[in-house]
């Protein structure tokens, strides 16, 4: 391997962590993560997804970056120098980031025609009913805005490991932790009354995040907030797209795993954690108990609303989301950009510059198909899972459902039984490292998490409810 001696390398410890931070706090974090909170009881929701976190993301998380350091490989062919008859897990591993890419990036560009919106003084156009749907059903604009999204995350990614990826993350990360932060505390103070003469506050908002709610808790209802924030968790640490493996391959052999571990999943945690303290009280003051949502309804529909209700105020504070929003979505399609980018460098031993264009025009163009999807490809498919879909999120479902619980269901067994956890915790403790959840981690990655991942696929596949 004399690519090896020459691989790039994270410039310390920190930037690794920032650049890890900066791929798992993304869209998953704001529009999804706020919402389950709200719905699965606040409180048990939270103490649920910390526990699980502990325990199920930490094994997932550990293995792939120890994996990526170890072989110094991206995913694609990281997996086969632990057994070649896995080799295909590498390729299902880069396949996910190559779906995923044009997708992540179109709705990039959704978030910067907001941003667009309201830094020129439009905000209140964003409003209107009917706003969204015909700005992602034109034809042109969307994909003019997606290009430019996928552009930016071309050039970080372009430029490399030290001078692009850990450069943006290290200044990026920050600034949108307290950007996040000043929203949330502004949320809490928020009062509101409406026609009906009703008067709901932020700090009412906050109660229905953080107290557990048990009310009609059931066991078969508690087993669905569980699959709820294992399937959130799983997502939100960016595994099983090869993201991880790559990173880790760039990360020094003095650097101490365990501890970067906890740190990249205390970052993910506590900005999804300000997320909600930033979204439930503000959705809760100004729209009630009933107007919890997720995913784009929630980020293109409702925050504007609530933006607009706030009064002058609103554009500054809307500014202050889309661009922190802006920050945590390029953050991640630069990660995501990465694994496959460093995977055709391996693999076909591509310069970093080919690669990554090679890359770029595949995205643009099914990306492309993404954005026509709403308009000259537009059609409704029911997916097993009962959503209705367009190309968009059969893709969604494609990757988060089914290919990346198989490819994580496929590492457990490589690296529980095939390879044996010894050569993950080798890595691990390479200078001696303290590691301190050995033994968990064993009983996770040969028993529990495999179990929990299979529950979640069959779920996904409509095999069980
Ligand atoms: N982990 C990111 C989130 O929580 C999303 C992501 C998905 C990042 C795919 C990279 C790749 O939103």
């Amino acid at each position: 391997m004399e690519k090896n001696n020459s691989r790039s390398t994270f410039t310390s410890s920190l930037g690794f962590v920032f650049a890890a931070a900066g791929s798992a706090v993304g869209l998953g974090n704001i529009w999804r993560f706020p919402y389950l909170a709200a719905k699965d009881g606040g409180g048990l929701f939270l103490v649920t997804y910390v526990v699980l976190a502990l325990t199920f993301g930490f094994a997932l998380l550990t293995t792939e970056i120890a994996l990526g350091r170890k072989t110094r490989q991206s995913p694609l062919t990281a997996y086969k120098q632990l057994s070649a008859k896995w080799s295909w897990i590498g390729i299902v591993a880069c396949l996910v980031p190559a779906i995923i890419l044009p997708y992540y990036s179109v709705i990039g560009g959704w978030i910067l025609k907001y941003l667009a919106e309201f830094l020129t003084g439009n905000a209140a156009s964003t409003v209107a009913d009917g706003y969204f749907t015909g700005f992602i059903t034109a034809q042109w604009a969307p994909i003019i805005w997606f290009a430019i999204f996928l552009l930016a995350t071309m050039l970080v990614v372009y430029k490399g490991v030290q001078q692009g990826i850990e450069r943006l993350s290290k200044v990026l990360m920050p600034v949108l932790l307290v950007l996040i932060l000043c929203i949330a505390i502004f949320s809490l103070t928020l009062t509101h009354t409406d026609e009906a003469g009703v008067t709901r506050t932020g700090l009412q908002g906050l109660a229905i995040y953080l107290i557990p709610n048990f009310e009609g808790m059931t066991l078969s209802k508690f087993l669905g907030v569980l699959t709820d924030a294992m399937g959130q968790l799983f997502f939100s640490i960016s595994v099983a797209m090869g993201i991880m493996i790559a990173y880790g391959s760039y990360v020094s052999k003095e650097t101490n795993l365990v501890q970067s571990v906890n740190r990249i999943e205390f970052f993910d945690t506590l900005v999804a954690f300000l997320a909600g303290l930033m979204i439930i009280p503000a959705v809760y003051t100004f729209m009630g108990p009933e107007g919890m949502s997720s995913g784009p309804s929630l980020m293109f529909i409702s925050m504007p609303k609530i933006f607009s209700a706030m009064g002058g105020i609103g554009i500054v504070v809307g500014i202050a989301f889309f661009v922190m929003v802006t920050f945590a979505a390029l953050t991640s399609s630069v990660s995501i950009m990465e694994a496959v980018t460093s995977s055709f460098m391996d693999e076909f031993h591509l310069k970093r510059k080919t690669s990554v264009l090679l890359v770029t025009l595949g995205a643009f163009i099914m990306g492309t198909i993404v954005c026509l999807g709403y308009n000259l490809f537009y059609f409704d498919l029911t997916l097993p899972n009962g959503a209705v879909g367009q190309i968009l999120d059969i893709l969604d479902y494609a990757s988060n459902n089914i290919l990346m619980p198989l490819v994580s269901i496929a590492t457990c067994i490589l690296v529980g039984w095939v390879a044996k956890p010894k050569a993950i915790i080798d890595e691990i403790t390479l200078n001696g490292e303290r590691f301190p959840r050995e033994k968990l981690y064993v009983v996770m990655v040969k028993y529990v998490t495999p179990i929990m991942l299979l529950f979640l696929l069959l779920q996904s596949l409509g095999i069980v409810k």
